[in-house]
């Protein structure tokens, strides 16, 4: 789900999109809580769109991919 869609933006593309594996970037999104990130992706934020682009993914899908971009760096 990562590479099909939030990697289009988070991979360093966009410079205001925090880059998956980039702890500085995400440290003070993630002390908004994981909840409020995953509202966030849902809802939109500023320039991030609302769910991400991603049609199909449910709750727990932005759960366990935004883990994924906050925990390890990758494509
Ligand atoms: C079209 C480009 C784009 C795509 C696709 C995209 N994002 Fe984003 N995302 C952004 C941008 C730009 C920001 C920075 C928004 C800001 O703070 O101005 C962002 C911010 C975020 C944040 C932090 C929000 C906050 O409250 O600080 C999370 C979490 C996030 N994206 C998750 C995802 C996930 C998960 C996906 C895939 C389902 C995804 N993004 C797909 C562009 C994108």
């Amino acid at each position: 789900m990562y590479n099909r869609v939030c990697g289009a933006c988070h991979a360093g593309q966009l410079p205001n999109a925090p880059k998956r594996g980039d702890q500085a970037a995400w440290k003070p999104r993630l002390a908004q809580g994981m909840d409020t990130l995953v509202q966030h992706v849902t809802q939109g934020f500023k320039a991030m769109p609302p769910r991400g682009l991603c049609m199909d993914c449910s709750t727990e899908d932005y759960h366990a991919v935004i883990q994924l971009m906050v925990s390890e760096p990758g494509p």
